[in-house]
């Protein structure tokens, strides 16, 4: 993932830029992790620091980790590794340099970091980004800074709103988390270790970010959740509101062409959140909805709370409000149990439902979870043959849904300059780059494009 990118805003910087600090950051994993980043920069802009996307000039270099899978923790301390050099050379140089770790890695290692990568001056989790600053302050007056309690108040109402010149500088797309955390407790998971039970934001303030981002010229929000159909909260008439209805709220606000939320849970897909999925034009035809598997006994030990069978009828239904929509989805191959004819489940749910995009993964036991505990751990090379299979027929779906595009005209929205001189490039509304010549539209328009071909997981057109 890309280094934040912070323009200074001269009537807004707190300080004179010759005597700006520099933050480099880098995220790992999802997409909560790249709106955190941002929301962090955020705080620190507010604390007089500057964005840099050359790690070796900052004065903080902030890593916002992921703890999903083992690699994702291991990549991370490699790095921590490399930093530790630079941090050293740095300081032969009279420099000092401050090593913070922020994210889920932070969250469920806190302490530990610091004894196996000495070096890091900070280690924060995720829900008390809002006292970075204080943090930062403690870690330059040269203590070793572990905050990883759950604060008590809301770090939401704590953190800056981002500043329109950051907002702008992000481009036409934007995401908004509404709720963190998850009470769901999949046996394989460790977000609600890390990122704690379920909190939703209220509605007062979604929509005053929504607008915010809007007026910035933001065309696209992505409402952000790790379980983000279970968010709730109060409207303003006093009833409790779901995500349906919040959709139908966002939908008013003038500006706002298209919504997107994610990841959903098959259990929280309530007949609301179908119906937004009929009526608002403005609601993207694309659904993540995770399975993870499709054998009723393995999803029955991952305390998934539901059947294949359920699931194959939530689609129908989905399918049903709204034809044109895209399923995507995540599996996990090797679960411990996971026999042969389990596995053959997963292969016929992916055949019945047919998806237009997936992310499978090897399971991969976290400490603490109650799959790490189970008997019947599958072996590596098992794990490793029933991906490449299942990946084969995703790879397979995705492509057949890529060509039924050719010939079509579809909306799309143009975001950015492509890597190619002359070339723009905008997104589906099934979220597939769609390459352009830049004569076809500016940044923000939403354009009728023509496909004329596919690239990999992309879509080439001409303007409609
Ligand atoms: N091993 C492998 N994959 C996992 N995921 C979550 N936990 C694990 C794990 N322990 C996958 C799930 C989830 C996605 C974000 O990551 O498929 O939906
Ligand atoms: Fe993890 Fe399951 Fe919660 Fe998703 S629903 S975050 S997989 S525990």
């Amino acid at each position: 993932m890309e280094p934040e990118q912070i323009t200074q805003d001269g009537a807004e910087a707190p300080q004179a830029a010759g005597a700006a600090k520099k933050v480099f950051v880098k995220t790992y994993g999802c997409q909560m992790n790249v709106y955190d980043s941002q929301r962090m920069s955020d705080a620190l802009a507010a604390d007089g620091y500057v964005a840099t996307s050359v790690m070796e000039e900052a004065d903080l270099v902030l890593l916002n980790t992921c703890h999903i899978r083992e690699k994702a923790a291991e990549k991370v301390y490699s790095e921590l590794g490399r930093i530790r050099d630079l941090k050293a050379e740095r300081a032969r140089n009279g420099d000092e340099m401050l090593i913070g770790v922020a994210g889920c890695v932070a969250q469920a290692e806190g302490r530990e970091i610091i004894r196996r990568a000495p070096a890091v001056d900070l280690v924060i989790g995720p829900q008390t980004y809002h006292r970075l600053p204080d943090a930062l302050k403690k870690a330059r007056g040269g203590e070793k800074v572990v905050e990883t309690d759950y604060a008590l108040e809301d770090k939401f109402d704590h953190l800056p709103q981002p500043r329109r010149a950051d907002v702008i500088s992000r481009g036409v797309t934007a995401f908004l988390t509404v709720q963190e955390g998850c009470d769901k407790f999949c046996t394989f998971c460790v977000v609600p270790y890390t990122r704690g039970s379920e909190v939703s934001r209220s509605v007062a303030q979604i929509v005053a970010e929504a607008e915010r981002l809007a007026a910035a010229g933001v065309r696209e929000v992505t409402l952000l959740g790790q379980n983000v159909n279970a968010w709730h909260g109060e409207g303003p008439d006093g009833s409790e509101w779901g995500l349906g209805r919040l959709l139908f709220r966002l939908a008013e606000i003038p500006g706002l062409s298209r919504l997107r939320y994610t990841t959903s849970h098959p259990r929280d897909m309530d007949d609301e959140l179908i119906a937004a999925h009929r009526d608002l034009p403005s609601l993207m035809p694309y659904l993540h909805l995770p399975v993870q598997a499709g054998s009723d006994r393995i999803l029955k030990a991952m305390n998934r709370k539901h059947t294949a069978a359920d699931y194959l009828r939530l689609i129908e239904r989905i399918r049903a409000a709204r034809p044109d929509i895209a399923m995507s989805g995540d599996f996990i191959v090797g679960f411990p149990g996971e026999t042969d004819a389990d596995f053959e489940d997963t292969m016929e749910l992916v055949r019945a439902v047919d998806y237009a995009q997936a992310f499978s993964f090897k399971y991969s036991p976290r400490p603490g979870t109650p799959g790490a505990e189970m008997d019947g751990h599958v072996a590596e090379a098992v794990k490793d043959e029933r991906l490449q299979r299942l990946q084969a027929l995703l790879n397979e779906q995705q492509n057949a849904f890529l060509a039924s595009l050719v010939g079509t005209t579809i909306e799309t929205l143009i975001e950015k300059p492509g890597r190619q001189a002359g070339q723009i490039v905008g997104r589906s509304p099934w979220l597939q780059p769609v390459i352009l010549d830049e004569k076809a539209g500016r940044i923000g328009d939403i354009v009728s494009a023509r496909i004329t071909n596919t690239g990999h997981a992309s879509l080439f057109a001409e303007r409609a």
